[in-house]
């Protein structure tokens, strides 16, 4: 390991984040009895410009008077580049800040950007007199903000997650996709010719690079990286796939922009009991091998060491998290 200690996030679930539009106060009450385990009540771009002052209104009266439970709760603020970005954190945080935990800053693009924000907002809070301190969650969903996303991932103590924009990100990228998540059949390696002449297309994964970078970014700053929308909700297994590919890589959750993706963020980014079982399994072994003095030794016939109490280790705490909510 290294000399540095890596400073973790606060402890949160994260495995399904659930969007839902300010402007759009009668799904409010459904999304608070919804399993999200977190859920962001949004004032950007799901919100046309002629009711962001009435959606900001609605924001602040659903988080003081709805019993939202236990749930995680954060705001998708407007762009640093709009002028209802100032009025929504200075509304929102004076007049609901008790209830709010996050904030989700969309398009952030250098670590100013944050530094600017954690400015405001310790204003307010100072101001206010809370006691407890508001994160951000960063949308990562720019080509400059993907740039500069291990700048971003450190810039304040209040950064609590970082999460992957699709949609945004292929605008900005200018990368050719036409359903938001999915991936392009022209990404795709054509297998070279054998000698039947056979040959395959594999599709690839077009995001994978973005995934990649944004989720090591996170974890080298002890972030939670979580995937963005999938946007077809009519097709659960796309959902499901692209979820399991974030999953794989290291991400602890995923959007859902549709009630119905909920469950199947959670399915997918909770460890199976076949997992966790093993994983317990782990770690007796090795606590065995440790009380027998040795380092290394094998289970079901594979070398297990180490790094694997580490990785079982990550694998029971996630569980006890999950079965604690
Ligand atoms: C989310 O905001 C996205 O652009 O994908
Ligand atoms: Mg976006």
């Amino acid at each position: 390991m290294s000399f540095l200690t890596i400073q973790q996030a606060p402890a949160r679930l994260n495995r399904s984040e659930l969007a839902v539009p300010g402007s759009q106060p009668q799904l409010f009450e459904k999304a608070a009895q919804s399993e999200a385990d977190v859920i962001f009540l949004d004032l950007e771009d799901a919100v046309a410009p002629d009711d962001k002052v009435q959606a900001r209104k609605n924001v602040i009266e659903a988080l003081n008077d709805i019993d939202w439970n236990t749930k995680t709760m954060s705001v998708r603020i407007n762009g640093l580049d709009t002028h209802y970005m100032y009025r929504d954190v200075v509304d929102v945080l004076e007049q609901a800040g008790n209830r709010l935990d996050l904030i989700m800053i969309p398009k952030v693009g250098t670590a100013s950007d944050v530094y600017a924000l954690d400015m405001l907002v310790t204003q307010i809070e100072s101001a206010m007199g809370y006691e407890k301190s508001i994160g951000f969650e960063h949308i990562i969903e720019t080509a400059l903000g993907m740039q500069n996303v291990n700048e971003i991932a450190a810039a304040s103590p209040r950064n609590e997650s970082l999460h992957f924009g699709v949609a945004d990100y292929a605008a900005s990228t200018r990368a050719r996709t036409t359903i938001i998540g999915g991936v392009n059949k022209d990404y795709a390696v054509l297998t070279d010719k054998l000698d039947n002449d056979d040959r395959q297309t594999h599709w690839g994964d077009m995001w994978h690079h973005a995934l990649s970078k944004m989720m090591v970014a996170a974890r080298a700053n002890g972030l939670r990286p979580v995937d963005g929308p999938f946007g077809d909700f009519s097709d659960p297994e796309g959902y499901r796939a692209a979820a399991r590919r974030a999953a794989v890589l290291g991400y602890e959750g995923k959007w859902a922009i549709h009630p119905s993706q909920i469950e199947l963020a959670n399915q997918v980014m909770s460890p199976a009991d076949s997992e966790v079982e093993r994983a317990q399994r782990i770690l007796l072994a090795m606590k065995e091998a440790a009380a027998e003095g040795k380092g290394a030794v094998s289970l079901d016939g594979r070398l297990i060491d180490y790094a694997s109490i580490r990785q079982a280790e990550v694998l029971v705490e996630k569980a006890n998290q999950i079965n604690a909510a």
